[in-house]
């Protein structure tokens, strides 16, 4: 659906050529209900392709909700999101589960990698789901698991790896298929300062190489690696301002 590397073509809805255009987006969970709660509340923001953008805010303030509404996993209650374009809620589940795996790259801070499979055959199932060839979905997983410098560590299963080193499986695993936009939520929560540094530092070295970069985090540390945050609280956008684009 977005086609390759270099976009240039403006997309008529949005007039401009962005990643992403949410409008007065609101989710509530339960609504009418007396345990509703509003966890967004008339957020916009627009985002460039090319970016490497921070989601800043306390837990509670909506930060994975709004990952996973950026992410096609799940339909704001109101207002538009726009991805390159495009009226996510104008899309059949098809087609969105299909942006989800052509086009999105997710980072999870529990890693949810599958603990039968070695690191190897963990990066290349969402290959497998694409329907990759064989040979080609090995070189890419190969290739990808030697980039996060787990080269040695290929067919080590989940348990006999370090944290540090099942995330980085977990980047390999979103990165193989070089997908255009990575999606990170917390993806440093579970690791020492050391080991999350290193991941952000390819995170920041994929945005150099072109990929475009959500990142959720309540650190406002590890945000300044972005070059922009945008602080979430209680559901709503509160700053958006540049961050310094690395750690001090
Ligand atoms: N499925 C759900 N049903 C009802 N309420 C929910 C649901 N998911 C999240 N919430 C509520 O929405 C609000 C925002 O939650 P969200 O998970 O987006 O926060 P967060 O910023 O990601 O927090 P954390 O940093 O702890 O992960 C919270 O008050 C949460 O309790
Ligand atoms: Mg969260």
């Amino acid at each position: 659906m977005f086609g390759h590397k270099r976009r240039t073509a403006a997309p008529p809805e949005t007039g401009g050529n962005l990643l992403i255009d949410v409008r007065h987006m609101s989710k509530i969970y339960n609504e009418g209900k007396e345990n509703e709660v509003r966890a967004l509340d008339d957020v916009s923001l627009a985002v460039p392709w090319g970016e490497f953008l921070c989601i800043l805010g306390q837990s509670g303030s909506g930060k994975s909700t709004l990952m996973n509404i950026l992410g096609c996993l799940d339909i704001p209650t109101y207002g538009t999101y726009y991805l390159n374009g495009q009226a996510v809620s104008d899309m059949k589940p098809s087609v969105l589960s299909g942006i989800r795996n052509r086009e999105i790259g997710f980072i999870f801070q529990g890693f949810n990698l599958i603990s039968d499979l070695t690191a190897l055959e963990n990066v290349e199932l969402p290959l497998i789901y694409r329907g990759m060839p064989r040979a080609e979905r090995r070189r890419l997983s190969v290739a990808a698991l030697e980039a996060v410098g787990l080269g040695k560590r290929m067919d080590h299963r989940p348990a006999e790896m370090s944290g540090g080193q099942q995330q980085r499986v977990a980047i390999a695993r979103a990165v193989a298929a070089k997908p255009p936009i990575i999606m990170a939520d917390e993806p440093t929560g579970n690791l020492d300062s050391a080991s999350g540094r290193e991941i952000m530092e390819q995170l920041s070295a994929l945005n150099q190489q072109g990929t475009s970069i959500i990142l959720i985090t309540h650190d406002n540390h590890l945000a300044q690696m972005a070059r922009r945050i945008v602080t979430i609280q209680d559901g709503r956008i509160v700053s958006d301002g540049p961050g310094k684009g690395g750690l001090d």
